[in-house]
């Protein structure tokens, strides 16, 4: 388990990605060097005083190198709206939060929808590493939206198999078509069945997708993004239920097996 610190960071880009989506480079070199797959940033804005609570934001990708860490985000509310106007300047961190993804299989399915797709691409990178063979589905609404899509395509020398909700890129339609064809016909390197799949997006998309891995036989992981208060495991604000009692999304979480969760 990593060691959770408080680290003051620094806002270096933040570029429009796509629509209403975002790409925020930050200097954060404490936790560029312990952040896992699937942990998350607790993020506080010294410049929205008015917004008391830190908001959490998955780690799309990190560079120890540079002491950077990417965060993909979408303007959703009150504090992500304002995001894109910080160009620059001091921000405060608390990470690494959460556990991490499972890495024990031989063939995996990674299903990312919307946003959903930036906290499986640290995965993607270790299971790219220890050469273990991986699929790639994204869902978005619109191709403009398919913004993880590059990132993907350039760490696996192909294109992820991708889902449109208007049909303007890939297959038309929700990304669950896309999953039961590959949950069928098996991974794309040599067609063996899949062990392990990986999902985060809307709550419904991964209800759905964790019904398909059960039926399937697959172990099933999802990472439920609660509304989150504390971030530390203090306040129960981001409760799940599960078959062995309510836990906590922050510290408890964020990744849960999917047949352990109460939908
Ligand atoms: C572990 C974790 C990782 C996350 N990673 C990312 C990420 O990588 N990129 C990204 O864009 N977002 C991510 N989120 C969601 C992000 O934290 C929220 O979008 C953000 O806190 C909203 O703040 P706001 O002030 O703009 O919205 P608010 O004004 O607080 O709320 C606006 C609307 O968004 C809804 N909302 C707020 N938080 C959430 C949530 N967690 N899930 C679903 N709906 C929510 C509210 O119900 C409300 O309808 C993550 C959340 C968690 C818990
Ligand atoms: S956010 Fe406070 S316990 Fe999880």
């Amino acid at each position: 388990m990593s060691h959770l610190v408080n680290e003051k960071a620094r806002i270096l880009t933040n570029e429009n990605v796509g629509p209403r989506l975002h790409l925020m480079v930050i200097e954060s070199p404490i936790i560029a060097k312990s952040i896992q797959p699937g942990q998350f940033v607790h993020v506080k804005f010294p410049d929205l005083e008015a917004h008391i609570l830190r908001r959490p934001f998955s780690v799309y990708g990190h560079n120890e190198k540079s002491g950077t860490i990417d965060i993909l985000y979408q303007e959703v509310g009150s504090v992500t709206r304002l995001m894109p106007s910080m160009q620059s300047g001091e921000i405060e961190l608390i990470g690494p939060i959460g556990n991490t993804w499972s890495t024990d299989c031989t063939r995996a399915l990674l299903v990312g929808g919307g946003v959903g797709a930036a906290p499986l691409f640290m995965l993607a990178e270790t299971l790219k590493h220890a050469g273990t063979p991986f699929d790639v589905i994204l869902g978005a609404q619109t191709k403009d939206a398919l913004v993880a899509r590059d990132r993907y395509k350039a760490l696996m020398e192909r294109e992820p198999c991708c889902a449109t909700d208007d049909g303007s890129y890939g297959s038309p339609g929700f990304c669950t078509s896309l999953v039961e064809e590959r949950l069928s016909q098996g991974c794309i390197e040599d067609g063996a069945p899949y062990d392990f799949l990986a999902v985060c997006g809307p709550e419904p998309l991964m209800r759905i997708v964790a019904d398909m891995g059960a039926k399937a036989g697959v172990r099933t992981q999802v990472s439920m993004e609660k509304r989150m208060a504390c971030g530390i495991g203090a306040c129960l604000s981001c409760v799940v239920d599960t078959v062995d009692g309510k836990k906590r999304s922050c510290i408890d979480g964020p990744i849960f097996e999917a047949n352990k969760v109460v939908w």
